[in-house]
């Protein structure tokens, strides 16, 4: 223990009440031990720092900050090292603007296209998400602060996000939705990690010793702090016992008389507040050293040109009929569409960065050296028809040699607290592209969106660009690979699925119970079309240049692969290699290929290099559930080395030394997971891979029944309060602005009531309002009023025996 002496001097009850946040992002303060408070603040891409009024939603205003491209865009550079400059960036505004924490970043796998929160993540593939993900804690911790990864683990949707549980196999659990994580912490070493809101297997993941003592401490070695995820913990007392640090955001007096009674009664020991305690002062202690030595200022215009320099080499080039692009200088445009005006440049909810300004492609136009004709906005942002819009968008593409259109994601449409309803992009902007198109066949389109998109309408474009969501330079971002200033070379990090339909998990999202099965197992993503044999749209790690690149010499062992890669085209460019194993003769079922390396090499026009890619103790290893160990099965295996998924462009066979294990499912019959065809699985064998039935699904009336569920209750009051939320929901959408905070309760569980309001609702008050909807109307009402006295007063006496401390 390194603060046995400074622990030894605390009453329990300060121990206790240290582990739960002041204020909705400070920790207590205790100048009589010299233990002084720190920040935490959101987040993923840029400071959300709020100096007043503070929340978790990005709803009031916070510190003017750097507004990063988020995670969506960066994973497309597939360059960690891009990752750690914009982490180191991140990390200088958060210091100086004296943060100790930066709620970040954000690394859940991308299991199905309408999670909400997809542009906060960066991919389907764990491998590609943990590489990145460490250069980002990396760079934000180089400056003595802390990064905090989350939300920590199996966070896939944002329906019922508070209280869903995620039921997974142990396998996938380990290759798929923890792989990413083990490599952050391993490899980067972040001093926090946030735990997610949801359960997993039935337990939450904040007081799962399984995920929290078992898995990240134990087997991963962190000896961080864990902190919940603000409103996430459940059983603050089990969360201490079980390896969770620091409760957030205020829970108030309950929280630490909960702790206290724990100890008391034996549920928990004072060990266990110690060990966290421990945890969260080598926290507190360093981070607050190292923002108190930190400068108060940073580069806001060198910040600025990151960004933009990192949205460029993230961009992703789809499609580029007769060489459409690069527009040379002179070119007349016609610039066409609203996100060209007002962009996305990223999401809304707690992300969301005050950005200290936006560049526009508008006002970017002048310096992009094209003969602009005009600019028409072409669509309503909202999707309504507007037929004078197109009609003026048309006349003015007419004119012009090349038409480029700005399409995208409006604001309803990707947010935190709300999944997308469908992948498709707004029907008056196909309709004004085919319009366009008619009238000008060299039609260019951008898109502007966070997460994969359907794209039935290609045939009518000549080039695509995908321009992710590009941060506070993004606009200028844009307009560089336009013009050829920046030779693109970004690759998708997920794949875009020719379909909603054709997505693997499409049966099991969000969940209309409580529970979310991961049914498909190990086949997301590309795991899945490739195993299937089902086509995309765009596979992943697919992305165009305006330079070729071949590939030679490849040489490969189990340890490391060697090739040569040379720039075959006219200009200079940036190539992005990929490693795939295979093991075409496995006997335990695997998916086709999975990607275990990759480097991003930069050639200028004709050069060749030499690259080698290391391959680690994840090459080659499935999780075993019969030995419930990491095992490697022996024999051969191809190493394929790729432009993208698909296009593999040279192989070589490595022998490989197994681990002996028996196999897990030897004499079992998993047709459906064997074959990858993972649509349909039937009940029976889904339950065989689960290894237990497959657990009930139906409403409960208790203190984690969310308020969108209490028209399930069976008190009129209760109704109400769902007609009123659902109401106050629904005019949201209608008027297309997400109303956050009403998501965010509609999503809430009774019992976050009492973690969420600072210690003005308790536990016990909780249960009276469970009561209430049980029926029992009238006890449940007095509970509510008894125990909300009794909090009153236990409150007020807590803080008068805090005060001195
Ligand atoms: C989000 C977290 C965020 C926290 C604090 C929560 O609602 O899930 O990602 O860091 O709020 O704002």
């Amino acid at each position: 223990m390194q603060h046995k002496e400074l622990i030894q001097q605390m009453t329990l009850l300060e121990k206790c009440a240290l582990l739960s946040g002041d204020t909705v992002f400070t920790t207590r303060a205790y100048s009589k031990h010299g233990i002084p408070a720190i920040t935490l603040s959101d987040g993923p891409n840029g400071v959300r720092k709020q100096a007043g009024a503070a929340d978790h939603l990005g709803l009031n205003p916070s510190v003017p900050a750097t507004c990063f491209p988020p995670a969506v865009t960066i994973a497309c550079s597939w360059n960690p090292a891009l990752g750690e400059e914009i982490g180191k960036a991140m990390g200088e505004e958060a210091a100086a603007q004296e943060v100790s924490v930066l709620l970040g970043p954000g690394l859940n796998t991308k299991r199905s296209p309408l999670c909400g929160r997809n542009f906060e993540y960066f991919s389907e593939d764990p491998y590609l998400s943990g590489k990145m993900a460490a250069g980002y804690v990396r760079g934000i911790q180089s400056n003595g602060i802390s990064a905090c990864p989350k939300h920590f683990a199996v966070n896939n949707q944002e329906l019922r996000r508070m209280a869903s549980d995620s039921v997974v196999d142990e396998r996938t659990l380990r290759e798929l939705y923890l792989t990413g994580f083990e490599i952050v912490v391993k490899e980067a070493a972040p001093k926090t990690v946030m735990s997610s809101y949801n359960l997993i297997n039935g337990t939450y993941a904040n007081e799962n010793a399984h995920l929290l003592q078992d898995i990240l401490r134990r087997d991963w070695g962190f000896n961080g702090a864990v902190v919940t995820d603000w409103g996430g913990s459940n059983d603050h007392a089990l969360g201490v016992k079980n390896g969770s640090t620091l409760e957030m955001p205020a829970p108030g007096g309950d929280a630490v008389r909960e702790l206290l009674k724990a100890v008391e009664t034996g549920k928990i020991s004072e060990s266990d507040v110690d060990a966290r305690l421990d945890e969260l002062l080598t926290l507190v202690l360093d981070t607050h050293a190292a923002v108190e030595k930190h400068s108060r200022s940073f580069d806001a215009e060198a910040h600025h040109a990151l960004v933009r320099r990192a949205a460029a080499e993230s961009i992703v080039l789809l499609k580029n009929e007769e060489n459409l692009l690069p527009l040379a200088t002179g070119t007349r445009v016609a610039v066409i569409g609203d996100f060209a005006e007002t962009p996305r440049y990223q999401g809304a909810g707690s992300s969301a960065v005050n950005s200290l300004k936006v560049d526009t492609v508008l006002e970017n136009l002048a310096q992009s050296g094209l003969q602009v004709l005009g600019f028409a906005p072409g669509f309503d942002r909202r999707g309504r028809a507007d037929a004078v819009k197109e009609a003026e968008a048309v006349a003015l593409a007419r004119q012009a040699d090349v038409a480029v259109l700005f399409l995208g994601l409006d604001e309803i449409k990707e947010s935190e607290g709300l999944d997308r309803g469908d992948m498709k992009i707004a029907d008056n902007q196909i309709e004004l592209l085919r319009a366009v198109q008619a009238v000008n066949p060299n039609t260019v389109v951008v898109v502007n969106a966070g997460a994969s998109i359907e794209t039935p309408w290609l045939k009518h474009c000549k080039a695509l660009v995908y321009g992710a969501l590009g941060g506070q330079a993004g606009a200028g971002a844009i307009l560089d690979v336009l013009t050829g200033k920046v030779n693109p070379s970004g690759k998708l990090a997920e794949t875009w699925a020719m379909s909603y339909e054709d997505t693997p998990a499409k049966e099991h999202f969000a969940g209309k119970g409580r529970t979310v099965q991961y049914r498909e197992g190990l086949y997301v993503g590309y795991r899945y079309y490739q195993t299937a044999g089902v086509a995309p749209a765009f596979p992943f790690g697919f992305g165009l240049s305006y330079t070729s690149f071949a590939y030679s010499d490849l040489k490969a062992t189990s340890d490391s692969v060697t090739l040569t890669v040379t720039n075959t085209g006219s200009c200079d460019g940036a190539e992005i290699v990929q490693i795939y194993v295979a093991k075409p003769d496995a006997k335990v079922f695997r998916p086709v290929q999975e990607l275990k390396g990759f480097e991003k090499v930069k050639l200028a026009a004709g050069e060749s290099k030499c690259v080698a890619i290391p391959l680690d103790d994840k090459a080659f290893r499935y999780w075993n559930t019969m030995t419930n160990a990491w095992e490697i099965e022996g024999g051969h295996y191809e190493i394929r080395v790729g432009a993208s998924c698909e296009d593999i462009r040279l192989t070589a066979t490595v022998e490989v030394a197994g681990t002996g294990a028996p196999n897990p499912y030897a004499g079992i019959s998993l047709p459906h997971y064997e074959s990858g065809k993972v649509m349909n699985v039937p009940d029976a064998e889904w339950e065989v891979l689960l290894d237990r039935p497959i657990p009930d699904d139906t409403v409960k009336i208790d203190c984690n029944m969310t308020l969108g569920e209490l028209k399930h209750s069976r008190s009129p009051l209760c109704w109400l309060v769902w007609l009123v939320l659902h109401t106050m929901l629904t005019n949201s959408y209608k008027q297309g602005k997400p109303n956050l905070n009403v998501m965010f309760q509609y999503n809430m569980p009774l019992r976050a009531l009492a973690k969420m309001t600072s210690g003005a609702i308790s536990m016990g008050m909780v249960d009276g309002i469970v009561l209430e909807a049980k029926g029992f109307w009238g006890i449940g009402l007095c509970k509510v009023l008894v125990e909300a006295v009794k909090n009153a007063i236990l409150n007020a006496q807590l803080e008068k025996r805090l005060r001195g401390a």
